[in-house]
C-alpha cells in the first residue's frame, strides 16, 4: 500500500483533515440572496494549507451549477485570462452567442455573423458578466498566491469597478500576510482593507488523532499525543505521518528526522523571510519558559512601541499566537527548538 501521507505542497493530500468549520464562513459569506462580501483572502504561514483550502472551497462552488469558478494564475495577464476562460466554457457558449457577444477580435473564437467584434478586453468582460449576472449566475475567481504585481493591481481595480456595477463577481485569494498587506497598501486598492481575511487556524487535533489512530492502530491516548506533536500545523501532520509510515517506527523515535524535514521544507524559508526584529523577538521567546509579553519584551530588549508593531505582525503572519491576554506562544511544532538551533545564545 502507498504512503497515505504526502510531502508535496499545493495539492489535496489523500489524508485530508476537514476544515469545514472555517470554510463554511467563506461559503456562507459568498452565497445567499445578499452576499455579505464579494472578496475574501486566506492567509497563513507556508505549509498552513492555503492552497489546499482554496481548492477544497472552490470545488464546493464548482459542484453548484449556478457558479462558474475560474482559477487564475497570478503570473499571467489576469483580465485577459479571465476573458479567455469565460469565453471558452462550453456551458456558456450559447448564453454568449444569444447575447451576440462577438469576441473574435480578441482571439477567443466565437465569430458571430452580422455583429461587430468587441475590441476592448474590459468591454468584453463587462458584456459577459452582465449577461451571466442577468441569468442568475455567479462567477468566482480564485487566485493562489496573490501579490502586488502590475497585472494584479490592474485586475483588482477593475474588479472593484465590476463590483460597483453590481455584477455577480467574487474573488477568493490566498497569500502570505506580507504580500496581502502590500496589496492593500496600494492607494487605489484600499477596498481590500475591508475584505475579510481568514488566517488559517491549526487543524483540529481530535481529527488528526483519529486519522493517526486509524492508520497506525494506536490507542486513543497515544494517537492524541502524536497529534499534539504536530500542533495542528498541516504540513507537520503530513510529515509525521509520512515518516511513521515509511520508517515503520513509533512517532517519538522520529524526532531528529521530523526536525530535519520541517527545517528543510518549511522553517528555513520562513526564517529567511523574517526581519531582524522579528528574529529578535522569536529568539527571545525560544529562551524563555514563561511567555508573558512583558518578559519577552525585556528579553528581546526592544522598546514597547516597536515591540507591539512587530508582535502584531508576527501574529498576523501566523508564526506566533496569543493563547490568552498578555501571553504569546509558538504556533508551529518544534519551531522553538529550530530557533534555538539557528540562534544559539
Ligand atoms: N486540511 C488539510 N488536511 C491535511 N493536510 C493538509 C491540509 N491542508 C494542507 N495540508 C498539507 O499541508 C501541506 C501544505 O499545504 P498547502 O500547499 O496547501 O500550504 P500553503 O499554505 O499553500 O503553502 P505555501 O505558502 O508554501 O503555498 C501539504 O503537504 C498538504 O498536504
Ligand atoms: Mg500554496
Amino acid at each position: 500500500m502507498q504512503n497515505p501521507f504526502s510531502l508535496s505542497f499545493g495539492k489535496e493530500p489523500e489524508s485530508l483533515i476537514s476544515r469545514d468549520f472555517q470554510s463554511s464562513d467563506i461559503i456562507s459569506g459568498f452565497t445567499g440572496e445578499n452576499p455579505a462580501y464579494q472578496v475574501c483572502m486566506i492567509t497563513g504561514v507556508r505549509g498552513s494549507g492555503k492552497t489546499v483550502a482554496l481548492t477544497t472551497i472552490s470545488n464546493q462552488f464548482r459542484s453548484d451549477k449556478r457558479w462558474i469558478v475560474v482559477d487564475l494564475n497570478p503570473e499571467r495577464d489576469l483580465l485577459k485570462m479571465l476573458a479567455a476562460e469565460l469565453s471558452n466554457r462550453r456551458e456558456l457558449f450559447e448564453i454568449f452567442r444569444d447575447a451576440k457577444i462577438n469576441l473574435s477580435f480578441l482571439g477567443f473564437g466565437l465569430e458571430i455573423d452580422g455583429v461587430p467584434p468587441i475590441t476592448d478586453i474590459v468591454v468584453a468582460l463587462r458584456r459577459m458578466l452582465e449577461k451571466l449576472t442577468k441569468s442568475g449566475m455567479r462567477v468566482l475567481i480564485t487566485i493562489d498566491e496573490a501579490s502586488s504585481t502590475p497585472s494584479f493591481r490592474e485586475f483588482a481595480s477593475q474588479f472593484q469597478i465590476f463590483m460597483r456595477e453590481k455584477l455577480n463577481v467574487f474573488l477568493l485569494m490566498t497569500g502570505l500576510y506580507e504580500n496581502i498587506s502590500k496589496i492593500q497598501d496600494n492607494k487605489n486598492l484600499t477596498f481590500l482593507y475591508r475584505a475579510p481575511k481568514l488566517l488559517l487556524a491549526p487543524l483540529n487535533l481530535t481529527l488528526i488523532a483519529a486519522k493517526y489512530k486509524e492508520v497506525f492502530q494506536l490507542d486513543d491516548k497515544e494517537a492524541y499525543k502524536m497529534a499534539e506533536a504536530t500542533k495542528g500545523y498541516p504540513f507537520a501532520f503530513q510529515v509525521l505521518g509520512y515518516l511513521c509510515w515509511s520508517r515503520q517506527k513509533r512517532w517519538n523515535e522520529l524526532m531528529p528526522e521530523y526536525d530535519a524535514y520541517l527545517e528543510e521544507l518549511a522553517y528555513e524559508k520562513m526564517w529567511s523571510e523574517l526581519s531582524e526584529k522579528d528574529r529578535q523577538i522569536v529568539s527571545a521567546m525560544s529562551r524563555l519558559d514563561d511567555l508573558k509579553v512583558e518578559n519577552i519584551r525585556a528579553e528581546a530588549g526592544i522598546d514597547s512601541n516597536l515591540f507591539s508593531v512587530y508582535r502584531q505582525r508576527l501574529l498576523k503572519q501566523g508564526i506566533i499566537a496569543s493563547p490568552s491576554y498578555g501571553y504569546l506562544a509558538f504556533t508551529l511544532p518544534r519551531f522553538k527548538e529550530y530557533v534555538q538551533r539557528v540562534m544559539p545564545d
